[in-house]
């Protein structure tokens, strides 16, 4: 019986010592000590040792199984710091490593462009207003001296949104100068940039929503000459100190007189390219004194007041700036467009 406990000592250490995880090592402990493990097996047999080997091999046996409990702690203890040292290695972290780069996404050509424009106005003490994109009949067309019968109001080219005519999605932004006159106390100085519909078909040049920046100046004594002198400080902003502005008699319902401005080709410097269309000369926008049917419809003395508006098409001015050839690209968002701006 001695041999066995000696046998069982020596293989227990060893499988104990091998054990490779806390679950490997509890089924140790139930196979060596549990009630029917090994060593309980061979303390049954006890009743069989004569009365001197009894003592002997009963101290030897629990001399055994302290040194098994003592065995499997320790082994316990080690595997518990393995893993724990197994698990830090893996969780550090290598400050030298590269990082994983962030994709950074970046401002659309028309943003871009639009707070340059932004940025050029502020610093001549303008401010920014916004109207609403669905409006009334009365303000898109009426306020602005566009009376029924005009052909800007065909349904053909205007999207509304019953059969009377009197709800549409603003075809420019003029009428955010009615809703400024109405609502702002003199004088007004104001840009209000924002979309207007109209029923084009999608190519190149048209699209059914694009970008205007309206401009309303209204004051004391103010002339065709503020109208030049502010447009021709805006020009030489956007297109740089040496550009040749030429103001042109145009037709516009709510201004009069009315102009329409260009600008010195600056690819050929007048002498007629493929950008200027061989003209020498790219039209940039709209202006005109305030006709006083508008004032007046508003409430302002024209006695006293007078004032100039202009309007400008974003997207022309953005596909100018960035050499952009179509205008479909700016709307249609592919990122390996925009990626390049
Ligand atoms: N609303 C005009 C258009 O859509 C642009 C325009 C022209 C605006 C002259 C103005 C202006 O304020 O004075 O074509």
């Amino acid at each position: 019986m001695k041999e066995i406990l000696e046998e069982l000592r020596i293989s227990s250490r060893e499988a104990i010592s091998q054990a490779d995880g806390i679950d490997a090592l509890e089924a140790l402990r139930v196979r060596y000590l549990g009630k029917k493990g090994e060593l309980t097996a061979i303390l049954k047999q006890m009743g069989r040792l004569s009365a001197e080997e009894r003592p002997i091999i009963g101290q030897l046996a629990n001399q055994i199984r302290a040194e098994l409990e003592a065995e499997l702690d320790a082994r316990r203890d080690q595997l518990r710091e393995q893993a724990l040292e197994a698990k830090l290695q893996e969780e550090t972290l290598d400050v030298t490593m590269p990082g994983a780069p962030v994709m950074l996404g970046r401002r659309h050509p028309l943003s871009r462009t639009l707070d340059e424009i932004k940025e050029i106005f502020i610093g001549m003490g303008f401010s920014i207003v916004e109207g609403p994109e669905i409006e009334l009949s009365s303000y898109n067309f009426d306020k602005l001296n566009t009376q029924e019968g005009h052909p800007a109001r065909d349904r053909q080219d205007t999207f509304y949104f019953n059969d009377d005519d009197t709800l549409l999605l603003r075809t420019q932004t003029s009428p955010v100068q009615i809703h400024t006159m109405e609502t702002t106390p003199l004088p007004i100085r104001v840009i209000s940039p924002g979309r207007v519909y109209r029923k084009d078909e999608v190519d190149a040049t048209h699209s059914p929503m694009f970008h205007q920046v309206e401009g309303l100046v209204v004051d004391r004594g103010i002339t065709m000459g503020d109208l030049k002198g502010t447009l021709n400080t805006v020009l030489r902003q956007l297109y740089g100190p040496g550009t040749v502005t030429r103001f042109r008699p145009h037709h516009f319902p709510f201004t009069e007189p009315s102009c329409e401005v260009d600008i010195q080709c600056f690819e050929c410097g007048g002498k007629g390219c493929r950008v200027c269309k061989g003209e020498g000369w790219i039209e940039v926008l709209g202006a005109g004194m305030v006709h006083p049917r508008v004032l007046e419809g508003c409430g302002i003395d024209t006695q006293v007041y007078s004032g100039f508006a202009f309007g400008m098409g974003l997207e022309r001015l953005a596909m100018r700036r960035f050499g952009i050839s179509d205008l479909r690209l700016v709307f249609e968002n592919d990122v390996r467009f925009l990626e390049q701006f």
